[in-house]
């Protein structure tokens, strides 16, 4: 149940809360420290800003609480990817302003991320309670604009893009550590003008972060506890380096993606795991699947959208690859690691979209085959292209089409899950099981969840463990240690039963 839900049963109860909360934050007032709340919808990016927010907020001296009720800022970030999002945050936001008007003291709404930056202005006339309204790009002034919020001055709105010196947030250690998989930006933005994506309008122009920067984060990161990190960008795999320090490009390369991945590799040895998040196979070049040959931290996993498997819809979206294109990628991928698997990004119900294209699509699902799929209903977007075509698809089969991606997705994943039973699969321990207490789950290299069996003495921090695979659920796998295996602690090894060498 959603905390806005929750929140409903307010009125039918003796407690209120509104008014438990109004004394709580009254009093922290007094003592001068302030809470905040922050709910993200949308993308990876958007994850990785939250955690930005969370910072800023932090280093002001501000409280994280972990609902609105207790919070004095309480902060949307939100996505405007598809209508459903949108539609969404205008909901949360009716409720936001009726938890705000039932106040006595001061609370700051803040609306940040693509909405924010689409909406600009036409926010604060549609929705007056919104005290700032924040683009991606303007987060460090966030701390300010809030705390000018509260002492009562006039709704701002902060949304443009920072064009001439692009700044990229750091990620900051905590005290109590950083997550084993933590994400870096190495770009942000978008030149590609895919017809139904109002990311390019949001985002912005796409604009690269320097090599010393990303390398010195990624150090930082490593030296403070995680083993894996996800290079993120909006077309990753296109990454230019903007200072020239990487040297001369490899005359079969497009980008500095392979040589920044090579960089991180030689100057960040203790790292154990490389991924990068999310490419266009447009930009997959001869460089990059060396560095998938060549270095073994590069995980064997890749998520790929690829959105329709028909020829036709692909160049009605803009997409600039086609099938053959893609497959060619895939198998250049899979010659050098055979073991790599794929997920992607699928959209159904793109205009004009015909029961033979929606078959192609299906058909290019089981030609690859993709192992984890993303998909989504077309949802027309203000300004884009795709507009001019309509929306020709009925939502029944938008549905429809929906489902079918589905069903073939999960049997596909039980397959590739079904034959991994057996075999031994070494584990990232990222974070307790949320389905069983005290337990811990975490990701093989190719990317499939492994949720860790019995207490084997294991906790978080312990990095990458062998564990055999006893048994596949529909999304995930279940691992036992075996303390035979190497790479199992020291720490664990000396507690378990060792079983009689033969
Ligand atoms: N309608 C539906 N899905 C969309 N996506 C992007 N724009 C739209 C849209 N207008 C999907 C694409 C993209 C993912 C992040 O969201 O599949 O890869
Ligand atoms: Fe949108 Fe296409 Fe850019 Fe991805 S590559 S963010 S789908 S415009």
């Amino acid at each position: 149940m959603a905390w806005w839900e929750r929140e409903g049963s307010a009125g039918v109860s003796i407690f209120d809360p509104h008014l438990h909360f109004d004394r709580l934050r009254a009093k922290r007032a007094l003592s001068g420290m302030l809470n905040f709340f922050i709910r993200t919808l949308g993308c990876q990016m958007n994850v990785h800003d939250s955690d930005r927010v969370y910072e800023l907020l932090s280093d002001a001296g501000m409280c994280a609480v972990s609902s609105p009720e207790q919070a004095d800022v309480i902060i949307v970030n939100t996505c405007s990817v598809r209508q459903k999002a949108e539609s969404k945050l205008d909901s949360e936001l009716g409720k936001l302003r009726k938890l705000k008007a039932l106040r006595n003291s001061p609370t700051a709404l803040v609306v940040a991320g693509c909405v924010a930056r689409q909406r600009g202005e036409a926010m604060l006339k549609r929705m007056p309670f919104v005290d700032v309204v924040i683009g991606p790009d303007n987060l460090l002034s966030l701390p300010n604009l809030v705390k000018m919020a509260l002492r009562g001055a006039p709704p701002t709105v902060a949304t443009e893009w920072d064009l001439d010196r692009p700044t990229f947030l750091r990620s900051r250690p905590h005290r109590d550590g950083v997550s084993a998989s933590s994400f870096v930006s190495i770009s942000k933005g978008c030149d590609e003008r895919c017809s139904y994506c109002i990311v390019p309008r949001t985002r912005g122009p796409e604009r690269h972060r320097s090599p010393t920067e990303i390398v010195s984060e990624v150090r930082d990161l490593v030296a403070a506890g995680a083993r894996e990190i996800i290079l993120l960008g909006q077309t990753v795999n296109n990454y230019q380096d903007p200072s020239k320090e990487l040297g001369r490009r490899p005359s079969h390369a497009q980008s500095d993606i392979a040589a920044l991945i090579r960089r991180i590799a030689h100057e960040v040895p203790t790292l154990t795991r490389l991924r990068y998040t999310s490419p266009h196979p447009r930009f997959y070049d001869g460089a990059l699947i060396e560095a998938h040959r060549d270095l073994p931290l590069l995980c064997r996993h890749v998520h790929m959208p690829v959105q329709s498997g028909s020829d036709r819809i692909l160049k009605r979206m803009i997409r600039r690859h086609n099938r053959q294109d893609f497959l060619q990628t895939i198998g250049q991928l899979k010659k050098v690691q055979p073991e790599l698997t794929v997920s992607t990004d699928i959209i159904v119900g793109f205009p004009t979209e015909t029961d033979e294209d929606f078959e192609q699509t299906l058909s290019l699902i089981r030609e690859v085959p993709f192992i984890g799929i993303y998909a989504f209903k077309y949802s027309p977007r203000p300004g884009t292209a795709a507009l001019r075509l309509g929306d020709d698809v009925s939502d029944g089969m938008k549905a429809e089409r929906l489902a079918r991606v589905f069903e073939l997705s999960e049997s596909l994943m039980r397959n590739h899950l079904d034959r991994l039973v057996g075999t031994v699969q070494r584990v990232l321990i990222e974070e307790p099981n949320p389905r069983s207490d005290g337990g811990l789950t975490g990701h093989t290299d190719r990317n499939e969840i492994v949720h860790l069996r019995g207490d084997a003495g294991l906790r978080l921090g312990d990095g990458v463990v062998p564990l055999r695979i006893v048994e596949a659920y529909k999304h995930s796998l279940v691992g036992e240690l075996d303390p035979m295996l190497t790479g199992v602690p020291s720490r664990i090894k000396h507690r378990l039963p060792i079983a009689p060498s033969r």
